[in-house]
Parts: structure tokens; C-alpha cells; sequence
């Protein structure tokens, strides 16, 4: 949903800002542009498509001297992706520049007043509003000159302003868009988020909703925008290091972030769950017996991937924790007239803390008395703020568009968290959740063992099937939000229209799709609904269907039913099976949006981070 970055210190500033880009290029790749002062005038570079265009562009102005400016990658909400509305954008006199994540939502009655006085305008953005409301109101004075056109503009932002006749200061700004500042020495960074600052610094300061900064080389001053009264708040140091968000020799950030998924559930549950005694530790949860016994019913709130995570939880909560559990789509839950009140845990499910309509979703729940308990992957992100308590899920930097490893480590949180509701709750005998817990531990260890021949698998069946114009996916029970995962997967990064269905649900109406073109992926662990997942392939077989199947090895159903096979192990216990099954989906989804040729980290027209509804 864009992403932000902007530089003051003694670095060259070009190389520091493109570094910056890269590292945020997932937010949105449609146009990208920089600007910085030079001799009291303002320079601009903008381009329309990927970063690389940009980069070729600004291959002269490399060395220059400057050490102060903005940039900014654009997902097109306002506005075609053309250069003409790639950021950042200008005032008049065109030396004011504004870059913007988010939405300006009375930008058209400002432009008409705007233009009425006189303004002209040079693109068809909302945030262009921004440059000429700051020329409006400045008198010397830029950051009150930003405060005060932020109070005309209604809707989302996070933002960086420079005026090329005040070369030694940068203002940044936020509400409802993410926004992290970087602490260096003599050097300050505006970023949409971590790891954009990490080759620079560790040290960060999260802006909060409705307050502006301004960063000079010395110091970092913040305030509020309404009244411009200051806040003091001390700078925090991230745990992630550079390394965590680079490619580490693989070809995509998504095959490395499949790959990383022992590591990423190892240090999800590591220090929460304990084998020998059964014991579950999650404080920050801030859950206790009694509230856990008085609940009367559960919220998983989500967008995407992390709402297939909320749907497998519901299995295991349920089962295990006996409550009634609801999983949300944000984006409906938030326009309902909802049943919330301060007997039902909401639990938003977010690898970036900061999709819109999660968000929105928590705000409603919590206004409504609820109790808040994120999940969530990025540290100090607006969801962690917000929730009462946070179970982080530390699977490290995602830059993947398709989200892989998060998933799988959003699982891990939800299994311990459904396991310490029971063990409150008094619905799952010790011994039992002892079991689960070390049923749980082995994951990592199994994944690492056999990935590999996965993998091997998933790119011989890509090389059958990329050109296939449909998938279907089917599962039961746990499976069944894993057979949606997949769908989503290959239709994100392949373009492959794909869908994923309740297997039982085939009959009334996928059933008629079925011919000898559709590859029908089922996943069938042995477990309670085996024998009906076989019946539901039977009738694919039967219709001439292609059948690609995920199940057991030494299964001869299977082989019988299809050489299409992909052999996972059998675990311990069925209720583990979601945290294998995903994996082959991943890997074949990759490997298919490969052999098409797409471009599998920055997928089109998607963002990592919705940050708009
Ligand atoms: C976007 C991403 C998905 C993600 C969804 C929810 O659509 O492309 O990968 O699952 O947002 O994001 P969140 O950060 O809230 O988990």
C-alpha cells in the first residue's frame, strides 16, 4: 500500500533512499519517484513500473552531494500508475514535495477550493491536495505549515515532507498509516516500516496516530498534530537484524521464506511451551483461569492468509477448549451490527499489524467491550498497540507478497493459545495437552526433513500442469481451510484462477467444472474423514478429472487413485497435520507461478500490506 522512506544525515542521499525503496518495493511496485534539494532548488526523478526503472533513471545523480530527501513506491489507489502520478508530489512553486501512504478522502472538495485559489494541479492523486495545502499555509515556518494543512485533510496517511529552501529538515507525519523513524548518529530515517531502516539502524521511534515529527541531522522533535504540543518518547531497538530481510542466496523471497518455516515455528512456540511438565506460558496474553472459564464465545478477525489461519484455529479451539468460535472476515465484521460484548476474546490475526480493516474490526470489537489479544508479526505495528495483549509470532521479516511462513507460525501461536484456553479452562486432561505440545515440537524437525523431496515433487507436477487454466483444491475438516490456502496461493503469485472448496461440498456445484483438464488437488491425511475424502476423489476419478493427491506415505489408496502424489509423513496426531499440508501447496504454487514466467515476489496489483479498505 506504498511505501515511504525518507534521509537527512551525511550519507548521499540517493543510495540511501533506493536502499530504503527496495527493501519496501513489496508495499506496491506500480511507479516510483525520489526528490531531494540541490542549491536551493528541488530535484525529482520519477518512474513509472518497478523500482529497477527508477533505479536506471537516477544512475546520474548517484554521487550527488546531498545528503537530505524523500521517496516513495507507489500501489495506485488515486489515479492511474503513470509517471505523471508517481510520488512524490509538489506544490506550485515546486519546491515543496510530499510523499503519502494512504488516503486523502475529502481530496476532491480541497482540490476545488484549492484550484479556486489559484492552485494548479499536475496529477490526478489525493496526496498531491497535501503539497498545495502546505503552500497554502506556509509562512516560514514548514512544520506548522504541515500541521495545519493536516487538519484540512480527512482520511489516512503516514507522510514526509521537504521544502528544497529549508534543506536541513525533514517533517514526517501519521495517522491510521504506518510509520517508523530511524535513530542514527548525526542521521534520522522515515520509514513505512522496520526493515527498510535495518541496514542503517536498530534504534526506532514508532509515530503514533496523529502526531508529526521533524528530523533534522541532531535530534528528532514529535508533536501532536492538533495542538502541536510535544511528545517525548524514547527511541526502541529491534531484535531483527539486516540480514533476516535479505534473499540469502535463494531465488525469491518466497522460496526462502518456505524454507525458513522449521525456523519460523521454532521460534514461535520456543520459550511458550514447555514438554517435560505440560506447562504453557503466554503472559503476554494476559489471560487468567477465570477469564478464560467466563468467556462464552471467540473472534478470529482477519484479512487473506491470516483469516485461513483464524478458520484452521476454530478446529482446535473448539475441540479442545470447548467455546464457540467465529471466524471474521474484517472487512464484513466491521459493517455489521455486531453481537460483541465483554464476555467475547477477539482475537485479530495480522502478520503486519496494520491492514485496515483488521484494524477497524479490533477498534469496533474493543469500543464494543471485548477483550483484545493480537497475533501478530511486526513489532510495535498498530494491532500490537492497540490490543490489550499481543502474542507475537517472531517469524521474522516477511517481504514475500504471498505470505508463506507467517502462515505457519500464525498457526503455531493459535495452536499454544487453543491449548492454554483448555488447560484454564479445565477441558483437555494434562496428559493430553502434554502430548499436543510434543507433537508440536517435532514440526520443524519434520518439515526440515522433508522439504526437500516436497519441493523435488511440486516441480515435476509444476512442469505437468502450469499451463492449466483452473485448479480446484479440496480438503476436509483441518484441511479444509488448508485447501483454501493453497488456492489462494497459486492464484496470488500464478494467475491461475483456482478454488479452494470443502471437499464434501463438490457435489453441489464444483462437481460440474470437472473434466479432463481440471486438476483437482485434495489433500488426505488418515485421519477421522479419510475414508469420505477418498469417496469425494472417486468422484473426480470418475468424471475424468485430473487428481493430485496430498496424503500419507505407504498409502495405496492413493497411488491407486493417481500418480499425481505428494507423501508427507503420518505425525502423531491428526490436529498437526495443517502445519505439514500447507507446505507442498506452497512449494507447488511457486514452483507454477515460476514455470508461467510471473514475478513471484511482487505478485500484480497486490500489496503485502493493505493499509486502505
Ligand atoms: C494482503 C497480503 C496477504 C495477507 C493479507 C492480510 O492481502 O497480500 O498475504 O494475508 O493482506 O495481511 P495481514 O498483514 O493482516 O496478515
Amino acid at each position: 500500500m506504498c511505501g515511504i522512506v525518507g534521509y537527512i544525515g551525511s550519507r548521499r542521499v540517493i543510495p540511501v533512499l533506493l536502499q530504503g525503496l527496495k527493501s519496501l518495493e513489496y508495499r506496491g511496485y506500480d511507479s516510483a519517484g525520489v526528490a531531494w534539494p540541490e542549491k536551493g532548488e528541488l530535484k525529482r526523478v520519477r518512474a513509472k513500473g518497478k523500482l529497477s526503472i527508477l533505479e536506471d533513471a537516477l544512475e546520474e545523480f548517484r554521487a550527488t552531494a546531498t545528503t537530505v530527501g524523500i521517496g516513495h513506491t507507489r500501489w495506485a489507489t488515486h489515479g492511474e500508475p503513470t509517471r505523471e502520478n508517481a510520488h512524490p508530489h509538489t506544490d506550485c512553486s515546486g519546491s515543496i514535495v510530499v510523499v503519502h501512504n494512504g488516503i486523502i478522502e475529502n481530496y476532491a472538495s480541497l482540490k476545488r477550493e484549492l484550484e479556486a485559489q489559484g492552485h494548479r494541479f499536475s496529477s490526478d492523486t489525493d496526496t498531491e491536495v497535501l503539497a498545495h495545502l502546505v503552500e497554502k499555509y506556509l509562512d516560514g515556518d514548514l512544520p506548522e505549515a504541515v500541521r495545519r494543512a493536516l487538519q484540512d485533510a480527512e482520511g489516512s496517511f503516514a507522510l514526509a515532507v521537504l521544502w528544497a529552501r529549508e534543506p536541513d529538515m525533514l517533517v514526517a507525519a501519521r495517522k491510521q498509516s504506518p510509520l517508523v523513524l530511524g535513530v542514527g548518529e548525526g542521521e534520522a530515517f522515515i520509514a513505512s516500516d522496520i526493515p527498510a531502516l535495518l541496514p542503517f539502524t536498530r534504534d526506532v521511534i514508532f509515530l503514533e496516530d496523529d502526531e508529526m515529527a521533524i528530523l533534522d541531522r541532531s535530534a528528532i522533535h514529535l508533536m501532536k498534530i492538533t495542538d502541536g504540543t510535544r511528545v517525548n518518547r524514547e527511541s526502541e531497538r529491534v531484535t531483527w537484524d539486516a540480514a533476516m530481510a535479505e534473499k540469502a542466496g535463494y531465488k525469491h523471497f518466497m522460496l526462502k521464506e518456505i524454507y525458513e518455516q522449521p525456523q519460523a515455528i521454532l521460534n514461535t512456540f520456543r520459550g511458550r511451551i514447555e514438554p517435560e511438565t505440560g506447562e504453557i506460558s503466554l503472559p503476554e496474553a494476559g489471560l487468567t483461569p477465570e477469564t478464560a472459564k467466563k468467556l462464552t464465545r471467540i473472534v478470529l478477525l482477519a484479512c487473506g492468509t491470516s483469516w485461513h489461519a483464524g478458520l484452521t484455529a476454530k478446529y482446535w479451539i473448539e475441540s479442545w477448549a470447548r467455546i464457540p468460535v467465529e471466524v471474521e472476515l474484517a472487512s464484513e465484521f466491521r459493517y455489521r451490527d455486531l453481537l460483541i460484548d465483554d464476555s467475547i476474546l477477539t482475537i485479530p490475526i495480522s502478520q503486519s499489524g496494520e491492514t485496515a480493516d483488521t484494524l477497524a474490526g479490533l477498534r469496533l470489537a474493543k469500543e464494543l467491550g471485548s477483550r483484545i489479544i493480537a497475533i501478530c508479526n511486526v513489532l510495535g505495528s498498530t494491532i500490537t498497540r492497540e490490543a490489550h495483549g499481543t502474542v507475537y509470532t517472531h517469524a521474522g521479516p516477511e517481504i514475500g507478497v504471498a505470505s508463506t511462513k507467517a502462515f505457519t507460525s500464525q498457526l503455531t501461536a493459535l495452536y499454544i493459545l487453543a491449548l492454554l484456553l483448555s488447560s484454564f479452562r479445565e477441558t483437555l486432561e494434562h496428559e493430553t495437552i502434554k502430548q499436543k505440545i510434543a507433537g508440536l515440537i517435532k514440526i520443524p524437525e519434520t518439515i526440515l526433513y522433508h522439504i526437500e523431496t516436497w519441493h523435488d515433487t511440486s516441480k515435476k507436477l509444476a512442469s505437468r500442469f502450469y499451463e492449466a487454466t483452473d485448479f480446484l483444491y479440496l480438503g476436509r475438516h483441518l484441511n479444509f481451510p488448508i485447501a483454501l490456502e493453497g488456492a489462494l496461493k497459486l492464484k496470488e503469485i500464478s494467475y491461475i484462477h483456482a478454488e479452494g472448496y470443502a471437499a464434501g461440498e463438490m457435489k453441489h456445484g464444483p462437481i460440474a467444472l470437472i473434466d479432463r483438464t481440471l486438476p483437482v488437488v485434495a489433500t488426505i491425511p488418515r485421519d477421522h474423514v479419510y475414508e469420505k475424502m477418498i469417496s469425494n476423489v472417486e468422484e473426480v476419478k470418475s468424471r475424468r478429472g485430473i487428481i493430485i493427491a496430498l496424503g500419507e506415505e505407504g498409502d495405496e489408496n492413493l497411488s491407486q487413485l493417481t500418480e499425481n502424489l505428494i507423501e508427507l509423513p503420518r505425525l502423531p496426531d491428526p490436529d498437526l497435520n495443517p502445519f505439514i499440508y500447507t507446505i507442498p501447496l506452497q512449494l507447488i504454487a511457486y514452483e507454477i507461478a515460476l514455470a508461467r514466467g510471473c514475478d513471484v515476489d511482487q505478485p500484480r496489483n497486490l500489496a503485502k500490506s493493505v493499509t486502505v479498505e
